[in-house]
């Protein structure tokens, strides 16, 4: 597989990530043996590049990955990230220097390393300096928990004050065909700092696939029973642009996830897309998007079969928490 450089002087990781959020929660029941097996797999492939968060699965998936890589640590940039805590139902932000320090003891006991490669701001409280918060995140960095630095889902703004106190190597945040938000200000901002993008849910969660159940089938510990997008009206507009991105794709030889992903690539080397799964065979198809290259026209024709903003309905229930 081939590698990028994740901002200035940052890690340099596969291509391709591996998001492995859906194998703790989320999108349905996962198996821990076939998890496992998918992190294996994606190491044995060439990725490297492995994406966790301490409240996916409250603690569960930083175990499940420490687990996979206890004896190919070496093998692995290993992401996590820090800010949402939950208890019970109840979610809030927390950005304050003594929570950070505790949540990166905390992770790096789950997920049994004396270090982090990459370590997120996974949400963002405005009540805390973004200065304060990237300070003992800078301090993490002096102990040598940490390795680099990433913010998720922060504005340009703030990704230029954090920048201007330590290098920030990446930011992660949603982009796809289907989410494109962060092209207008955020994206020059980042290539400006020298920081990269990391693509989450590059396949738009399933919903560039066309294999996404309708919402109301979907069982209700699913995220995206929720999401705006896959609702009614929305839902129906947004599978018949997936249907588009699908034709196209097949008159490629490639599948949907493929095509979205290799488009993602496309956008520049400073993008690094981190798909989602739990399973061996979409693994394997995903990987291969890697070795794509798609020609100028097949780009324009997916820019006007899906144009920004052609997507109806906001990705999240809620939107407070993310600054886009
Ligand atoms: N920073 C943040 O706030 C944030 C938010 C969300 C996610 N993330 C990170 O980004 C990663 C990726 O995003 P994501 O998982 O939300 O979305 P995604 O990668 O766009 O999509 C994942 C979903 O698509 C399915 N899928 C994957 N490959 C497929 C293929 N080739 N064909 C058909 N379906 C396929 C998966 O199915 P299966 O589940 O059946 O394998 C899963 O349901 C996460 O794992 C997580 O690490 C970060």
């Amino acid at each position: 597989m081939n590698t990028r450089t994740l901002g200035k002087g940052g890690p340099e990781v596969s291509a391709l990530g591996l998001g492995c959020m859906g194998m703790s929660e989320f999108y349905g029941t996962g198996d821990e043996k076939e998890s496992i097996a998918v992190i294996h797999r994606a190491l044995d492939l060439g990725v490297n590049f492995l994406d966790t968060a301490d409240m996916y699965g409250m603690g569960h998936n930083e175990k499940l990955v420490g687990q996979a890589i206890k004896d190919r640590r070496e093998e692995v940039v290993l992401a996590t990230k820090f800010g949402v805590r939950r208890e019970g139902a109840v979610r809030t932000i927390e950005n304050s220097p003594e929570y950070i320090r505790a949540a990166c003891d905390a992770s790096l006991r789950r997920l049994g390393v004396d270090r982090i490669d990459l370590y997120y701001m996974h949400r963002r409280n405005p009540a805390v300096p973004i200065e304060e918060s990237v300070g003992a995140m800078v301090e993490l960095v002096r102990q040598g928990k940490v390795a680099y630095l990433g913010l998720s889902e922060v504005s340009a703004e703030t990704l230029r004050r954090a920048a201007a106190v330590h290098p920030i190597a990446a930011l992660q945040s949603e982009y796809s065909l289907f989410t494109r938000g962060l092209e207008a200000e955020i994206r020059p901002a980042a290539r400006e700092v020298g920081t990269a993008l990391v693509a989450y849910s590059p396949i738009s969660r399933g919903l560039l696939t066309g294999t996404l159940p309708p919402a109301d089938e979907l069982p209700d510990d699913d995220f995206r029973k929720f999401a705006p997008r896959n609702q009614g009206e929305n839902a129906e507009h947004n599978a018949a642009l997936a249907a588009e991105v699908r034709r196209i794709a097949e008159s490629a030889g490639l599948t949907a996830a493929q095509l979205s992903l290799a488009w993602l690539l496309a956008q520049g080397d400073d993008v690094v897309p981190i798909p989602g799964t739990k399973r061996l065979k979409y693994l394997e198809e995903n990987v291969a998007a890697a070795s794509v290259t798609l020609s100028a026209e097949l780009l324009a024709e997916l820019e006007r079969a899906v144009p920004a903003g052609a997507v109806r309905g906001e990705r999240y229930p809620d939107m407070s928490s993310v600054e886009l």
